[in-house]
């Protein structure tokens, strides 16, 4: 006889992405889960974007709680939700979505608190009056614009491979502050206090041609990207001898704990995940 109640079982939760290999996710998830007490699951669903919708809604329907969002799915994702926070509304962009009274679902985006806390917090960087460059125009960059722009930085500069993605972004997000967006080949000196590299170019192992000029000994350059190693971004700041090039683990890490608060009313320390993955990574 199975006298093992329904209680008994995990939550179900985990991340859609494609492709989805890579994923610390379910590495992350697991250990807050553990310091926490929680009963919960955490699985990679590989979801190709012409299934998107179709997956995601039967994922829910057969009994997950809640999902992370990942390339390329996060705009695709603000789309699929019956509701949006006011943070994933401004993004237009989704990382986490959860089961709200049992049928709707609910759009966050976590990554932009995830970024400014790992920069703000982890890396003690003072964001205010700084000039900050932005490469990359797709979801990951859209769910970070507004926070940055909160801390009234002196200018924020799009740059993308496609220009007019860019630009049409800058221009959603000018009645926050003094933002412009531009081709690579458009960018010029003085060099930046901050660059944020959101492109997916890393992925590929690729590193957009940059002019010169962009990066001093008092830049600090961060990869939201992240795996074992240098990136082709984190290379090219370090022959520019950038004063600190980071990869996005912080970020990772951070924007996971916004979404265990969404989903378990609880924030997880993040100081020891974060540590286990820096030292494995
Ligand atoms: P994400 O959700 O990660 O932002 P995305 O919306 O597909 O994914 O956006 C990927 C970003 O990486 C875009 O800015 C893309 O540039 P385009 O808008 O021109 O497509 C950028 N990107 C991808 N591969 C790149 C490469 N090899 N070199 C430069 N930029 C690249």
């Amino acid at each position: 006889m199975n006298l093992r109640l329904d209680s008994d079982k995990p939550d179900q939760y985990g991340v859609v992405g494609h492709p989805i290999t890579h994923s610390w996710s379910p590495f992350i998830h697991g250990m807050f889960a553990k310091a926490t007490d929680q009963n919960v699951v955490y699985r990679l669903f590989d979801i190709e974007p012409e299934n998107f919708r179709r997956e995601t809604l039967r994922l829910f329907t057969s009994g997950v709680r809640g999902l992370n969002v990942t390339l390329p799915h996060k705009q695709a994702a603000a789309e699929l939700v019956n509701e949006l926070t006011p943070r994933a509304a401004r993004a237009q962009a989704v990382n986490t979505i959860g089961l709200v009274h049992d049928t709707g679902l609910i759009g966050d985006n976590t990554d932009g608190v995830g970024l400014t806390r790992d920069l703000e917090h982890n890396l003690s960087l003072d964001l205010a009056a700084k000039r900050v460059l932005i490469l990359g125009a797709g979801g990951a960059v859209r769910g970070v614009l507004a926070p940055l722009l909160e801390r009234k930085l002196r200018e924020v500069r799009i740059a993308n491979r496609t220009p007019s993605r860019a630009r049409k972004l800058a221009k959603e997000f000018a009645d926050l502050g003094t933002i412009v967006g531009c081709g690579f080949g458009e960018l010029e000196g003085p060099p930046y206090d901050l660059i944020i590299n959101g492109t997916s170019a890393s992925l590929q192992g690729e590193m957009p041609d940059m002019p010169v000029g962009l990066v001093n000994e008092e830049t600090v350059c961060y990869d939201m990207a992240y795996g074992r190693g240098h990136t082709p971004f984190t290379l090219w700041a370090k022959s520019l001898h950038a004063r600190r090039t980071t990869k996005g683990w912080g970020m990772l890490v951070e924007q996971a704990a916004e979404s265990f608060l969404l989903w378990r009313g609880i924030r997880p320390d993040t100081k020891p995940v974060l540590e286990a993955l820096t030292t494995h990574g």
